[in-house]
């Protein structure tokens, strides 16, 4: 069954047993910010033990393999994994590492919580709404050819199955944590088959769930509207490619890459990423922010059950912010990655492990 998180709600566990929890530094940024959200996992007093590997061009060079055999076994026997950013080549090279795992673990609905923290100058204070994104179709199916030299053909595959599981995840999500509207984003007014497809199957959905609202916009009106006036908005699904571009657009809206975190849910798995990137530009130099993948790793506590601890860690970022003293150059800070996260683990030590009235 898929589980996502929520804020409140499910006591936390009560063992004390150790997860296993496969680990993806990943590259660029990625061993930094991961390395941070590590610590301050371990801070939280829940046991980890981890099962660490390398991807991508770095993991081509050792094990000749851009996904090393003993990552996947990892995965599919720890079902539960806390990835960084890898590079893609781009024009040329290996198929991205990101869209692979999630097409072999079949980790097709990919929710990306969009809020505020507090205390960062943003256009729009109090942003709260979720992206779920369809995470293993669209035109991310690869298939790709040269029809003629200088004619290329990329095949975008949408199919009534897909898009019903993932309208059905965006109501469930929706229905369980008192959500009231749920807009489908799409472009069926050029695309009538395939975009066609995914609104009549997302119509087919909306129907079992009358108590909540539903709405469609065509992807270039979503866009503007998102700019004017994000607070119409409540849940937003649609399909691969306007989920990525959409994500950082409402990333944009909070702050910057920097704090978006994502989670990869299939039935037996899950993945938990930030929306960045692997930032070439500003990689090895100890100047990221941390944020996105701490909020990931809440969102894998969540998952795991752990309630308590993902409260301590959210209502430490929150302390963190509201101070402003250790925050990371993108949002106007002098402090480096390992600062932030010193800072997160110290704020820990006098938060709650629970929900606080007023976050502001
Ligand atoms: P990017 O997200 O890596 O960077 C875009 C801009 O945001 C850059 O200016 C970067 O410095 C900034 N930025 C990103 N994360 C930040 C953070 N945590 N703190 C401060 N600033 C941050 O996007 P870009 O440059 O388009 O992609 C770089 C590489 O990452 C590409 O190879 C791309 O394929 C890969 N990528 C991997 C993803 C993943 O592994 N899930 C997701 C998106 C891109």
């Amino acid at each position: 069954m898929v589980r996502y998180g929520t804020d409140e709600d499910a006591p936390s566990s009560t063992e004390s047993m150790a997860y296993n929890v496969t680990l993806i530094p990943g590259d660029g940024i990625g061993p930094e910010v991961t390395n941070a959200a590590v610590r301050i996992l371990e801070a939280t007093g829940v046991k980890f033990e981890w099962e660490s590997f390398e991807v991508g061009a770095e993991a081509f060079e050792k094990y000749q393999e851009y996904i090393p055999k003993e990552l996947t076994e990892s995965i599919e026997r720890t079902r539960v994994a806390l990835k960084g950013p890898v590079t893609t080549p781009v024009g040329g090279g290996f198929a991205s590492i990101n869209v692979t795992l999630r097409k072999k673990f079949d980790l097709f609905a990919n929710f990306r919580p969009i809020r505020n923290l507090p205390h960062i100058p943003t256009r729009y204070p109090d942003i709260d709404l979720i992206i779920v994104r369809e995470n293993t179709e669209s035109l991310y199916s690869g298939l790709e050819h040269e029809v003629v030299p200088g004619v290329v053909e990329s095949l975008k595959i949408i199919t009534e199955k897909a898009s019903t599981r993932i309208a059905r995840f965006a109501f469930e999500y929706s229905r369980k944590n008192k959500r009231k509207k749920v807009h489908a984003v799409h472009k069926a007014n050029i695309m009538k088959l395939s975009d066609g497809l995914f609104l009549r199957c997302s119509r087919t959905v909306a129907k079992e769930y009358p108590e909540i609202t539903y709405g469609e916009h065509i992807v270039d009106n979503a866009c503007m509207q998102l700019v004017m006036n994000p607070y119409q908005y409540d849940v937003l699904v649609m399909e691969n490619l306007y989920g990525d571009i959409i994500s950082d657009l409402c990333a944009g809206l909070v702050g910057g890459l920097g704090l978006v975190p994502s989670a990869n849910l299939g039935e037996h798995c899950a993945i938990f990423e930030a929306v960045h990137g692997s930032a070439p530009d500003i990689a090895g130099r100890n100047i990221a922010n941390p944020t996105a993948v701490i909020r990931c790793s809440l969102l894998m506590l969540r998952h795991l059950g752990e309630h308590d601890a993902a409260w301590k860690i959210r209502n430490a970022l929150d302390k963190v912010y509201r101070t402003r003293e250790k925050l990371t150059r993108d949002i106007g800070g002098k402090a480096g990655t390992s600062e932030f996260a010193d800072s997160v683990i110290e704020a820990m030590e006098s938060v709650a492990a629970a929900p606080q009235p007023s976050r502001a």
